[in-house]
């Protein structure tokens, strides 16, 4: 959106002037007689109105210090995996000692909403707002950033913020369903990677990392809590790893052991691309320990 700044603000001055024109002059509707409900917007007087029109010169200039303050430009937040959305609240005073109006509030995609009065959005000397803003996040995982344009009749300003959202904790097995899997897993080891196994030992695969491709493979046994005591911790390992130690182990995991080959051509889940990754991801993380000095 950027790109196109001048078609949005444009579309944001008629949209509020539209609004206020209608407001202001109800041609079609009778006249209330009552006082309305609806507070009338800032920069608006009741009865005859006077439709604020912004000065538009400035708003592609970045915001200088001096005009807003901000409870924090930049926001996170950490929420749990299957969370729908997460919800920040980006508030301002007017700090620059005239009033001035906020033209556009755009965020960068269809799926984060800010909830702000009509614009153009009046905030008089010392005044103060809020905008609250929605993220959808279904549907996703790992670390979402979003921002929020925003610009005003005294430069703009990007509001960002970023979501972390926590991996899915695997639901613990019951005893009889582990020792099930453990009598499965001795007879084939590459069971793991098949059919309902594979709902917890192979989740959602396409287009994971290193690290998130070694939690949802490697981790659900190897970082578990209650793992068997042979498992080893991989951070721990006496063996001297290097590079093309761990794309073996990956590769042909441990045969006659519990530990499945993982490639795709040895019956696991795991194409060249992806071993890669995770074999340069482990390098990189579990750093070779150095041979020990013989006395
Ligand atoms: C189904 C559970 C399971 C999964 C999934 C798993 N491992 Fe293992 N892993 C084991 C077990 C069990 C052992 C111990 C084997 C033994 O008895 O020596 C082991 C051992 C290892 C070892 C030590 C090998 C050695 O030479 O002693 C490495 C390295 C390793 N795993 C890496 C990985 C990596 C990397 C992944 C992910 C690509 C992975 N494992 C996935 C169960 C698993
Ligand atoms: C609901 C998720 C889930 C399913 C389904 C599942 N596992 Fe596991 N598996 C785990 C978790 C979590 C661990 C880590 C140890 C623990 O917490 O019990 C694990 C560990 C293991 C281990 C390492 C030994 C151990 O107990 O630590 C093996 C082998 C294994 N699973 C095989 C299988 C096989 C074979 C199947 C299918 C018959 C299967 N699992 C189905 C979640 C699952």
């Amino acid at each position: 959106m950027n790109s196109t700044p001048s078609s949005c603000l444009i579309l944001a001055a008629l949209f509020g002037s539209a609004v206020l024109g209608f407001a202001g002059f109800p041609t079609t509707l009778p006249v209330p007689t009552k006082p309305s409900a609806v507070a009338p917007a800032p920069g608006v007087a009741s009865g005859l109105a006077t439709v604020y029109v912004p000065d538009l010169s400035h708003a592609y200039e970045p915001m200088k210090t001096g005009v807003m303050t901000w409870n924090n430009l930049m926001q996170s937040d950490n929420v749990p995996a299957g969370s729908l959305k997460a919800e920040f609240v980006f508030a301002f005073t007017n700090i620059s000692g005239r009033a001035f109006a906020i033209t556009t509030v755009h965020p960068s995609c269809g799926c984060t909403t800010a909830k702000i009065p009509p614009l153009p959005w009046v905030i008089p000397p010392g005044g103060n707002g809020e905008i609250p803003i929605s993220v959808n996040i279904a549907g996703k995982s790992g670390i979402v950033s979003k921002t929020v344009y925003l610009a005003t009749e005294r430069g703009n300003q990007t509001l960002r913020l970023q979501i972390s959202i926590q991996p899915p904790v695997a639901r613990q097995l019951s005893d009889v369903e582990r020792a099930e899997a453990m009598a499965i897993a001795k007879v084939d080891r590459e069971a793991v990677f098949k059919g309902n196994c594979a709902s917890c030992h192979a989740k959602n695969l396409p287009g994971k990392n290193g690290k998130e491709l070694y939690d949802a493979v490697c981790g659900v046994c190897h970082d578990a809590e209650n793992r068997a005591t042979m498992v080893p911790n991989l951070r721990n390992l006496t063996t001297p790893a290097n590079l093309d130690f761990w794309k073996t182990s990956i590769t042909f995991g441990k045969p006659g052991t519990l530990m499945p080959a993982c490639a795709v051509t040895q019956g696991g889940v795991l194409n060249d691309a992806q071993i890669e990754a995770l074999a340069a991801y482990l390098n990189s993380a579990i750093p070779p320990k150095l041979s020990p000095i013989k006395d």
